[in-house]
């Protein structure tokens, strides 16, 4: 019998997500061999601090303590870079890129500052790049959107992106709890990223949208061309009133495109959507993604997006794609290549022409006469009044008003926004939520 090829991985960062490819590539190996037709042998780890408890058990000859060795390292195939950060984790990638190395990553930070120069990088040295986990932990957007929707153009993708803010939207939502508190929870059970600000101000999502636009549309979109908008601001109320209203509150990465105009929106928001809409009722630290394509219509993706097990699944997936690729030959294989969809002219839409409907919650002075200001400077902009849900707010001699908008555009809400938060009877930042008519 001939002597199996190995192929040898090395391991850059040995967190949650390092512990779980070795706990489940350790399981399934010998199923993932004989599939694979190859030996699998993760070589070598780097970790920041060998004495550290772990909750899986790794021979002390495989730390390493240096990992750009790994990335430099000839015997290693396969660099999967799993500690996340922009700085040594680029100079790592591109390292390994350099050296011809395919890299696996779930970094989508890195990739949505880096990703240009990564490909490129990639491209001219023939290393290769897969990034799986970097959007929806274990769900397979990216291979959905590369392979399995390759025929189409997408005019909408939208979903819940960070597992995170899903958690405490859904207990905020069911347990009538302030947000405060199941945000510590959400930590405590290992769900947040290390700066939490990244989950819950929205960035984490931006980041993956900024992913997902790429792939969809052919450009890099960075986050501070999106409107970025966060969910600390939401309270239990604000569910009982899209309740009363018909909707249900997530937190959503919106990447629409007119192919008429060519322009492209790339947005992450809390939005109301219809309490019917499949995406409305994911709870938890699930992550939901909506793709229509112009071919196959709408197609729903719905999995765990955060977590040790559902990312581990997909750099697994990404491990047993770079061993096909590095069996198969270089460049043969479909993930591998970075063909940009024909988007050349795809252009930023402008604030007007990004269109809805809006929920907008103020707090206000008890006061005869407030309404009508509100009112004013409403009209003022343009903005058409659809519903007001008048009732107490918590500090004595102030009310919450909750009023729905008719169709109308971001750059009017801006200014409705900077006006109404001028009015001495607004004794509280305005909080401006949208409201979605996506029905799948
Ligand atoms: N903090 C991220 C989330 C982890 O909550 O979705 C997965 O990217």
């Amino acid at each position: 019998m001939s002597k199996k090829t190995v192929i040898n991985i090395g391991l850059c960062g040995f967190g949650t997500v390092g512990q779980g490819v070795w706990k489940h590539l350790s399981r399934t190996r010998a199923e993932l061999e004989s599939r694979l037709g190859v030996g699998l042998e993760i070589r070598s780890i780097a970790v920041r601090n060998p004495r550290r408890k772990r909750t899986v058990k790794i021979p002390v000859r495989k730390l390493a303590a240096d990992a750009l060795a790994i990335a430099n390292d000839p015997k290693i195939d396969i660099v999967c870079e799993l500690m996340g950060g922009t700085d040594l984790a680029r100079e790592i990638t591109l390292t390994a890129l350099q050296a011809g190395k395919v890299v696996v990553s779930a970094n989508k930070a890195l990739i949505c500052a880096h990703g240009a120069e990564i490909f490129a990088t990639a491209r001219k040295h023939g290393g290769h790049f897969f990034f799986e986990a970097s959007v929806a932990g274990g769900v397979p957007i990216i291979k959905a959107l590369r392979e399995g929707l390759v025929a189409n153009r997408f005019p909408h993708i939208y979903g819940i992106l960070n597992g995170t803010c899903n958690y405490i939207l859904t207990q905020m939502e069911e347990r009538d709890e302030a947000y405060a508190s199941v945000l510590a929870e959400a930590k405590d059970l290992g769900y947040a990223e290390a700066d939490e600000a990244l989950d819950v101000q929205g960035w984490d999502a931006a980041h993956k949208a900024a992913v997902l636009a790429w792939l969809a549309h052919g450009i890099w979109v960075h986050p501070d061309q999106m409107i970025v908008e966060g969910i600390e601001r939401i309270t239990p109320a604000d569910f009982k009133n899209a309740t009363t209203l018909g909707f249900g509150i997530k937190l959503l990465a919106i990447i629409t495109r007119d192919f008429a105009t060519n322009e492209l929106s790339v947005r992450v928001h809390p939005t109301l959507l219809p309490e019917g809409n499949v995406i409305a009722n994911v709870s938890g630290v699930f992550n939901a993604i909506s793709v229509t394509g112009d071919v196959v219509g709408t197609t729903l993706y719905i999995g765990k997006g955060a977590g040790q097990d559902a990312t581990a699944s997909a750099v697994i997936s990404d491990i047993a794609d770079a061993v096909a690729l590095l069996r198969n030959g270089k460049g043969v294989h479909l993930t591998s290549e970075v063909v940009l969809p024909t988007g050349g002219h795809v252009k930023l839409a402008p604030l007007e022409h990004i269109r809805g409907r809006y929920y907008l919650r103020l707090t206000v002075k008890d006061e005869p006469g407030v309404l009508a200001q509100v009112a004013s400077v409403m009209a003022k902009h343009h903005v058409s009044i659809a519903s007001v849900i008048q009732s107490s707010a918590e500090a004595a001699g102030t009310a919450s008003l909750v009023l729905t908008t008719h169709e109308s555009h971001e750059r009017a809400m801006r200014g409705t926004l900077r006006q109404l938060s001028r009015l001495r009877s607004v004794v509280d930042q305005p909080l401006l939520l949208r409201i979605s008519d996506f029905n799948a």
